[in-house]
């Protein structure tokens, strides 16, 4: 793949105009493509090495029978107990984010869903880490587990979940899944949100730090209140002078708050996301000597998704903060490094398959229709991307079985990497960031082959990663037309705001 020159940053023209969808700082490149070659080594790769595990697996079971004359017993106590006090408990009991799902207090109430807990951790949902394993990085906050602890926890269960210590065995948690922050204080919106009659329900609402001088925040953490509703939350952070729109935005409904899509803008303004949350997800902590610079006047915007399946139960979910104080500062020699938030951006080109028709799988109307949607604006933005990143919407006219992917390679933004947050819709099945695609130093940095729009992940590395001037990118992202919803209007999906939109997306944080 040839190596074009530079071409970041962006024209200062078109980020004036599209400053109100595409959040902060955009960089591409043109190259790449979104040919079926791109896309067929990720799902290869993935597979061949799901193949090996698997094949890996029969061998050791094999050997096994081999040398033991009678099949090994499981026991509760010694073999399954350790592995989900370890990988599952500090989640599922107490307090912890999955017990609205699930408890596991006992052995009993563990063994009571021993088989439904397995099909979890088999088809690698629970515990929730969608990271395939490839990649060549180390995160914090990992929260997988090795192939030999989930073959131990589903045999057991596949074999009658039988104990061998008694049904009222406290279960306790030997780690936890993210280690708690020192928050400074807890803040919420003016009013609890009391829901709506949506279904799904995208609604922003101011909070408020009440800043009269300049801080850094140096950790975020979502306080959920009502989690049969709350799907997730995306934290963002608006400056002084877009209080004025928000306070127009508040008014617009008469409800608090303003109803909001999939990553919102401010008016016209940019709104910078900082963070993300999802029942289960972790805090935002930044590493030491580093700080989300804040000031006076400035404040955050918090996007909540409300999912109301049944009843619209009220909520008061708030944002702990942690700032640095002064002598946190002095010691990092009077300032931290400010973090700053970039975006990367994919094609996005989803094609009616052969076996779907209406007027929106025409790709014109399904553009047009943007504009209707969301504003003159967002029907420019897949072109934009598909200039920048070389492609055309006839390069992916092949997609015609509902399985659509499409890559993207760019020049890396300069500086630290903190965390990764990739990001796609409910169309989403596989997604790949790699560094310096195709040359010695590849390095997968993230890879996943089952998206689920549930887990709104953000990757914290265990190091911040150097980016540097000649560093490439190179961002995949996979769609599988199967996961329309179902009597949904079958159309041509391409890059936009809405949860029937999709995106390939990546936010990364550096200082
Ligand atoms: C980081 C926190 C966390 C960890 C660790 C975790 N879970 Fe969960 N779990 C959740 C949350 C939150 C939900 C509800 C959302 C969902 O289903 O994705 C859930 C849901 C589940 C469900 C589905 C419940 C339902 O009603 O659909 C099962 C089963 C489950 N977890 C089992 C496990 C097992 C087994 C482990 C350990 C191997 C584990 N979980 C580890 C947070 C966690």
């Amino acid at each position: 793949m040839s190596r074009p020159a530079r071409s970041w940053p962006l024209p200062a023209q078109f980020l004036a105009t599209a400053g109100a969808f595409l959040l902060g700082a955009l960089i591409f490149a043109a190259c790449g493509g979104a040919t079926s070659d791109d896309a067929t080594p990720a799902v290869a790769g993935t597979t061949e090495e799901a193949e090996d595990a698997a094949e890996g697996g029969n061998e050791e079971a094999g050997s096994v029978t081999e040398t033991s004359a009678a099949p090994t017993e499981i026991s509760f106590a010694n073999d399954v107990q350790p592995v989900i006090e370890a990988n599952c408990v500090s989640c599922h009991s107490g307090s912890g984010p999955g017990t609205t799902h699930l408890t596991m207090e006992t052995a009993g109430s563990f063994a009571d869903v021993a088989e439904f807990a397995s099909f979890r951790i088999e088809d690698g949902q629970m515990p929730p880490w969608p990271l395939t394993g490839l990649h060549e990085v180390s995160y914090k906050y990992d929260l997988s587990m090795t192939d030999q602890e989930k073959a131990t926890v589903i045999e057991w269960a596949r074999s009658g979940a039988v104990l061998d210590v008694d049904a009222g065995t406290e279960l306790t948690a030997t780690a936890q899944a993210f280690p708690p922050i020192d928050a400074d204080a807890v803040l919420y919106p003016d009013v609890p949100y009391e829901g709506s009659d949506k279904l799904d329900d995208y609604r922003c609402r101011v909070i408020d730090p009440e800043l009269d001088e300049q801080k850094y925040v140096t950790a975020l953490e979502i306080r959920p209140d009502e989690t049969r509703v709350l799907h997730h939350a995306l934290i963002f952070r608006a400056e002084a002078d877009q209080r004025s729109v928000a306070t127009q935005e508040v008014a617009a409904d008469g409800q608090p708050g303003w109803n909001c899509q999939a990553l919102p803008g401010l008016g016209g303004g940019t709104l910078e996301q900082i963070g993300s949350w999802a029942p289960g997800n972790g805090p935002v902590n930044l590493p030491e000597g580093s700080g989300l610079q804040m000031e006076a006047g400035d404040f955050f915007v918090i996007q909540w998704h409300y999912h109301y399946d049944g009843e619209a139960f009220p909520d008061n979910s708030g944002l702990a903060v942690e700032y640095a104080s002064d002598e946190v500062i002095a010691a990092a020699g009077g300032s931290l490094d400010p973090v700053r938030n970039i975006i990367l951006l994919g094609p996005v080109e989803i094609p009616c398959a052969s076996f779907e028709s209406g007027p929106l799988c025409d790709r014109d109307a399904a553009v047009a229709r943007l504009a209707t949607e969301f504003g003159t604006t967002a029907a420019l933005i897949p072109e934009f991307i598909n200039r920048e990143c070389g492609v055309t919407p006839a390069d992916f006219s092949q997609f015609t079985d509902g399985i659509a992917s499409s890559s993207c390679e760019m020049d890396a933004p300069v500086g630290d990497v903190i965390s990764i947050w990739p990001h796609l819709h409910e169309l989403g099945t596989t997604y790949r960031l790699t560094l310096n695609p195709g040359t010695p130093d590849e390095r997968v940095l993230i890879d996943i082959d089952k998206w689920n729009f549930e887990w709104q992940i953000a990757y914290y590395l265990d190091e911040p990663l150097e980016f540097t001037a000649n560093d490439r990118l190179l961002l995949e992202c996979g769609w599988d037309r199967a996961l329309w919803p179902a009597g949904a209007e079958s159309r041509y999906v391409v890059w936009a705001e809405g949860t029937q939109d999709e995106m390939c997306y990546n936010g990364i944080a550096l200082r």
